[in-house]
C-alpha cells in the first residue's frame, strides 16, 4: 500500500495570458534578471511561457547541476520546493528565489525525517539511497541522492562501495525502487510513497493510447504506477520491449530526438510535451494520460516570476545544520552518471 497523501494536493490552475501581456511580462522577467544577476532555471515541467524566459530547461539532476556550477548572484528556480533547497544547499552564498512558496510536492511529502529516522533504527548500517523529491531534512538524513536519471547507477554505486550485502533503505517513490531493483537485480528495503500525478496514469490508458498509436514508441517515467507493470508485460512479451522506454524527463527529449520513430507515446507530466515538441518539430507525441498535470509545478505563473524578480521574494534558504548534512548525499549524487 502507498503512503497515503498527507495533503489534498490542489487542483491544476494554468496561467492563461494573451500574446501580447505575455510577451510583456518574458520582457519584464528578461530585464529584472539582468538588472538582479540572476540565472532563471526551469523544469521540464513548467509553463511554455515560463520555459522561454528561463536561462535553462532540465531534468532534476541538470539543475541542479546548473544550480552548482552558475556564477549568477541569484537563482530564480521555476520548480517545485524541495529543487530550490537542493539549490540552496549547493550554493550557500546565492540567494535562492521561488515565485511560490506553495509549491510543494506529493512525493517530497511522503517521508519525514522523523520517519526516516525510525526506519534507519530499524536497519542498523543500512546505507540511505533517496530519490532528490525529499525535503532538506530527510536528506540531512540519507547517505545518497538519486534522481530518475541516475538512480540505478547510484545503487550500482553503494554496491560496489559497500558491497553486495549491505542493507539499502531507498525512498520514497516505491515505483522507482521497483524499477531500481529489477534493473540492478538487487533486493532493497523501499519506502511506499509517490507521486499523485505519475500514479494517476493507469495501465489502462497506456493500454488504450498505445492501441491507438501502434507504431508509436513508448517513453515511460520510472516514477509512473503502471512502470512495474510496464516491465512486467515486456518481460513476458505482452508489450515490445523494443519500443519501451523508460527515461527522465531530460532522457525523454534525448531519446526522441535521436529515435527514428516519428510518433511516442508519453506517460509522464503533459508539460513535457512541450519540450518534446519543441525539441522535434515533425513527430508526434501523445500523452498516456492528457490529465497528468503537477498543480504544484503550475503554481509558478510568468506574473509571479516578475514580482519575485522584483521583490528579491520569496526566498528559500535551508539552514546552516542542515544544509551541511544535506551536501554530503547532493554531492554524491551530482557525481554520479549523467
Ligand atoms: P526528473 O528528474 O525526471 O526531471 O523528474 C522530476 C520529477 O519531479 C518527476 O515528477
Ligand atoms: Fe512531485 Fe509528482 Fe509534481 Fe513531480 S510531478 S513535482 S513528483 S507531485
Amino acid at each position: 500500500m502507498a503512503t497515503a497523501l498527507r495533503t489534498i494536493p490542489p487542483r491544476p490552475v494554468i496561467e492563461r495570458l494573451d500574446p501580447a501581456e505575455k510577451s510583456r511580462l518574458q520582457e519584464e522577467v528578461r530585464a529584472l534578471a539582468r538588472e538582479r544577476d540572476a540565472v532563471i532555471l526551469a523544469h521540464n515541467y513548467q509553463l511554455p511561457q515560463i520555459q522561454e524566459v528561463a536561462d535553462f530547461v532540465g531534468d532534476s539532476l541538470e539543475l541542479s547541476r546548473k544550480a552548482a556550477a552558475t556564477d549568477a548572484a541569484v537563482i530564480a528556480f521555476c520548480g517545485v520546493h524541495f529543487m530550490a533547497e537542493t539549490a540552496s544547499i549547493l550554493c550557500r552564498d546565492k540567494k535562492v528565489l521561488l515565485p511560490d512558496l506553495g509549491a510543494g510536492c506529493s512525493l517530497a511529502e511522503s517521508i519525514t525525517a522523523e520517519e526516516l529516522r525510525a526506519w534507519k533504527r530499524k536497519h542498523p548500517g543500512a546505507i540511505v539511497v533517496m530519490y532528490v523529491n525529499t525535503s532538506a531534512e530527510v536528506k540531512a538524513e540519507s547517505d545518497y541522492c538519486c534522481t530518475s536519471s541516475n538512480a540505478v547507477q547510484v545503487v550500482e554505486h553503494v554496491r560496489r562501495e559497500h558491497g553486495d550485502d549491505v542493507e539499502i533503505l531507498f525512498g520514497p517513490d516505491m515505483w522507482l525502487g521497483a524499477y531500481v531493483e529489477r534493473m540492478t537485480g538487487r533486493k532493497m528495503h523501499v519506502w511506499t510513497g509517490e507521486c499523485h500525478v505519475h500514479a494517476g496514469i493507469r495501465p489502462q490508458d497506456i493500454a488504450r493510447v498505445r492501441a491507438e498509436h501502434p507504431e508509436a514508441e513508448f517513453l515511460i517515467h520510472p516514477e509512473c504506477g503502471c512502470s512495474t507493470q510496464v516491465m512486467e508485460y515486456a518481460a513476458c512479451g505482452d508489450v515490445d520491449p523494443e519500443r519501451t522506454f523508460m527515461l527522465s524527463t531530460s532522457g525523454m527529449i534525448r531519446h526522441a530526438r535521436e529515435s527514428k520513430a516519428r510518433e511516442f507515446v508519453v506517460a509522464t507530466e503533459t508539460g513535457l510535451l512541450y519540450g518534446l515538441e519543441k525539441a522535434n518539430p515533425g513527430k508526434r507525441f501523445y500523452p498516456a494520460n492528457p490529465d497528468a498535470i503537477c498543480p504544484y509545478m503550475k503554481m509558478i505563473t510568468l506574473r509571479k516570476l516578475r514580482d519575485t524578480l522584483r521583490d528579491l521574494a520569496p526566498e528559500v534558504r535551508v539552514p546552516d545544520d542542515i544544509a551541511e548534512r544535506a551536501r554530503v548525499p547532493i554531492e554524491r549524487m551530482v557525481a554520479i552518471g549523467r
